[in-house]
């Protein structure tokens, strides 16, 4: 299969669409914008903050299934620094609905052998919240089947200025010259420093736009956009983005195409 044929694979049963994923071939990282907990209420007439709960139950779903078919890290954005700008009454109950995840999850977490983290500016986070994160990262700082990420408070340019000043801070502390400054230096002191190479980013509910989102490490991901809303990506949404994965040539500026030798250095 060359190009993603959705309609087919929406044909096939999800025990088929299991079998159809190459467990050889998996995205290391996957990434997901989780987008379209607010339309998914409003198009049942539901307040918005009952999306945002549905969502929830798809975040317990796809890091489970995460788990079971061998992603190594999956990193999902929850609350980026421009979603302050939202009412604070949504605000607030969306710092409720993370406190209730991260203590009904821990349990699961670890039983699962899942490392938790966040990434992000916290400063602004709620105390509750802030020290059930705490308690998470800490209680589950040695489990090594896969590093479930939520980026929290989180923007792509603010991760790039914390590099900035990390890295002018050991230039300053004479640790650092100028020409140590490389791609992979920037790399280190990134939050995901620990994560591997970003593979698969995902986009829920039809947007087709970055967000401010892991501005650097997308360099060169593949992109998966769907239309489904985030609380009803489940399972076989995951599997599909898998497939899609599947089907593209990762060429990082290469070509598999070698040229015909007669045309080579003959340019028309
Ligand atoms: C994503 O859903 C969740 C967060 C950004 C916190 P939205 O709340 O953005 O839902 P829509 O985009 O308004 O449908
Ligand atoms: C992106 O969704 C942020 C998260 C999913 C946490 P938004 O709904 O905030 O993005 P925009 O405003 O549509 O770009
Ligand atoms: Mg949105």
């Amino acid at each position: 299969m060359s190009t993603l044929d959705i309609t087919a694979l929406n044909q096939y049963s999800n025990e088929e669409l299991e079998t159809r994923v190459d467990h050889g071939r998996l995205p290391r990282h996957v990434a997901v914008i989780m987008d379209g907990n607010g339309r998914w209420a409003k198009s049942r007439y539901m307040p918005r903050i009952a999306g945002h709960y549905e969502g929830m139950k798809s975040v317990r779903e796809i890091v489970t299934a995460c788990r079971e078919i061998g992603i190594q890290a999956l990193t999902l954005y929850a609350f980026s620094q421009e979603n302050w700008k939202r009412p604070p009454e949504e605000i607030g109950l969306l710092m409720k609905i993370m406190e209730g995840y991260l203590k009904s999850e821990l349990d699961l977490l670890l039983e699962q052998e899942i490392r938790f983290m966040t990434i992000g500016r916290p400063e602004l986070l709620p105390k509750p919240v802030l020290r059930w994160i705490d308690k998470v990262e800490t209680a589950t700082r040695d489990c090594d089947k896969m590093i479930l990420t939520v980026a929290l408070s989180y923007g792509g340019r603010g991760e790039i200025v914390d590099a900035m000043r990390a890295i002018l801070e050991d230039y300053r502390q004479g640790n650092v010259d100028l020409h140590d400054i490389d791609e992979s230096l920037i790399e280190q002191h990134l939050y995901t420093a620990a994560l591997p190479e970003l593979d698969l980013l995902i986009r829920t509910s039809g947007e087709a736009r970055i967000s401010n989102f892991l501005l650097w490490q997308v360099a060169y991901a593949e992109l998966h956009l769907t239309k489904t809303l985030w609380p009803d990506f489940r399972r076989r949404e995951l599997l599909l983005a898998l497939l899609d994965y599947q089907t593209r040539e990762r060429r990082f500026g290469r070509t598999s195409q070698p040229d015909f030798p007669q045309t080579i250095g003959k340019p028309s």
